[in-house]
Parts: structure tokens; sequence; C-alpha cells
């Protein structure tokens, strides 16, 4: 186990003893504002808010420092209205199935999860729309991890068992508009339930529920596995994260060759040091928009 991973566990750890202790002083006080559960109404069934520990993902490596978040926020906004405005129609026409957006890498390492958990918290600001981030990187499914819902039931579970109710199983956040369904259960048979019609009516369902909401997929990296083409297929709009100066260029075409054909594709050029004001690029390109990587936006 990681120093990372240790750290992860300890603090959940110390967090779950806490919650437990302070759950049972409540229904032990008396008068106690807290209902004990057997005696909360229906209320009681809604899964619990989860609390996107900010600690811990910096910790993960999936937020940056304090004091990179102005710029990264800047940075998130330039990525996040083209794909807004494809997703809602908005001044461009409206992508199918637009509101459902896969982050996609070549390979692992790239920035998927970072980029998934950022742009996730940066749609959730706007005003007008509910953002559902999903864990569909299955093989490895850091952010379940990190939120501590490693060995929760979730996306695959849904998949394998048509009784399992979806909704039931997205779990709201602490952050406004913002909620999040974990990977799920045995990978083993990932690629079989991904690439199933119940994934796709799965996917159209989650981007319908309450008129606006945009579905994100954080995913497996897309030279190395076989279940994030069959996330492809049902997506509407694909972010691709590319390592600045690090991914070399024909592994990058290669991985655009699986994506061939596919109606929205957007680059991002992660983590370039050309320049300390301007460490995240955005470049967009799409058959409606002209040629590769001719739209940089940073
Ligand atoms: N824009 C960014 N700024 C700072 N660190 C980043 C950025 N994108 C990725 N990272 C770091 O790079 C590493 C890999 O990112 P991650 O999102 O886990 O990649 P992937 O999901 O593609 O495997 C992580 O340690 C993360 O902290
Ligand atoms: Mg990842």
């Amino acid at each position: 186990m990681s120093v990372v991973e240790k750290a992860i566990r300890k603090l959940q750890e110390s967090k779950q003893a806490a919650s437990a202790e302070a759950a049972a002083a409540a229904a032990a006080a008396p008068g106690s504002a807290v209902p004990p559960p057997e005696a909360a109404g229906p209320a009681a069934a809604a899964p619990p808010a989860l609390v996107l520990e900010r600690g811990l993902l910096r910790t993960a490596g999936l937020l940056p420092p304090e004091q990179d978040m102005a710029q990264l926020a800047r940075q998130y906004r330039r990525i996040k209205y083209p794909l807004m405005a494809q997703a809602m129609g908005r001044g461009v026409p409206r992508t199918p199935k637009g509101y459902l957006i896969m982050i996609a890498s070549a390979m692992p390492g790239e920035g998927k999860t970072f980029t998934a958990l950022n742009l996730s918290l940066s749609l959730a600001l706007e005003k007008d729309i509910k953002v559902l981030l999903v864990d569909a990187d299955v093989a490895k499914p850091q952010l379940s991890q990190v939120l501590g819902l490693g060995n929760a039931p979730g996306l695959l579970d849904v998949l394998r068992d048509g009784s399992v109710d979806v909704e039931a199983l997205i779990r709201p956040t602490d952050v406004p508009k913002l909620s999040f369904l974990s990977a799920g259960l045995g990978a083993v048979d990932a690629t079989e339930l991904l690439s199933s019609t119940r994934m796709e009516r799965l996917t159209t369902l989650l981007g319908q529920h309450d008129g606006a909401r945009i579905v994100v997929f954080d995913s497996p990296p897309l030279l190395q596995t076989t279940e994030s083409a069959a996330l492809v297929r049902v997506t509407g709009q694909i972010v691709v994260v590319v390592r600045a100066e690090t991914t070399p260029q024909p592994v990058v075409l290669d991985a655009l060759k699986i994506l061939d054909g596919h109606p929205a594709v957007s680059l991002v050029l992660n983590q370039s040091t050309r320049a300390v004001t301007s460490s995240y690029y955005y470049y967009g390109y799409g058959t409606e928009r002209g040629s590769p990587a001719d739209q940089t936006a940073a």
C-alpha cells in the first residue's frame, strides 16, 4: 500500500469513527434533534450527502493546492463553456447526447480523473444545470476509493442487475448540484456490461433525469482497455486529456483513431509547463469546427 493510500485510509477511518460516535451521542441524547434511524420517516432512506473531503482529494492529487484554485477555475471555465454549449445547444447545434461527456486519454496518468472532478466542480457552479460525476474507470476506480466508496455498489451493479435502482445509488454531495455514482463491484465482466444495451438505456436515463443534468464520466485509458471503447459508443462528447510534453504524438494519434467518426471530440492539453500563467490549455476540434487542434482558447 502506498503512502498516499495509507494516508487516505487513516483519514477515512478517523472520519468514520468520529461520525459514528457523533451519531451514537445524538441518538442517546434526550430531546436530541436527530431521531434514531428507526424513528426517522421516509426521508431517512435518502442516501446521505457525500462529503468531498478537500484534504483527501488534495492528498490524492485530484485537487490543486489552494493557491492554484483560482487559476484553475479560470482555465476550467474555458473548457466547460464549449462543452455546455454543445450539450444544451446554446449558440451551436445541440450535439446528440452531448450531455454525456466522457473524459478520456490515451494512457494512464494523463489527468483524466483530475479533469473529470475539476470539470464537474466547475460545471456545478452553473445556475441552471445539475452534474452527475460517474466513476466509469471500473478497472482503477480512484475517485470511488478516495471518496470511501471503493467497496460500495455502483455503476457495474446497476448494469448487472436490472432490479437495482440507479438513482438510489447516486449520492448527493456537499457541493450543491453535484452528485456522484461510484464504479461498483467486480470488474471482470466490465467490458460486456459497459457495452450492453442496458448501458445505453442507463446513460440516456441518467442524463434526462430532472431535465438538465450533465453527466461526466471518468474513464479508463483508450489504448489499454476495452472498456473505454464501450464508453465511446454511448457518450455524446469526448474530452481527450493529453499530458503536455509527455505523451508522444503518435500515441495521441492512435487514441484519436479509436474516436474516428465520433462527432464531438475535444482535446485538453494538460499540465503544460510552458508558462506559469498558462499551465492549462484548451484545444477543441470536431467535424463541425474544422481541423484538429486549431482553436487554442488559452
Ligand atoms: N492539471 C493538473 N494540474 C496538476 N496536477 C495534475 C493535473 N492533471 C493531473 N495531475 C496530476 O497527475 C497525476 C495523474 O492524474 P490522474 O487524473 O490521476 O490521471 P489519469 O486519471 O489519467 O490516470 C495525478 O497525480 C494528478 O495529481
Ligand atoms: Mg484516473
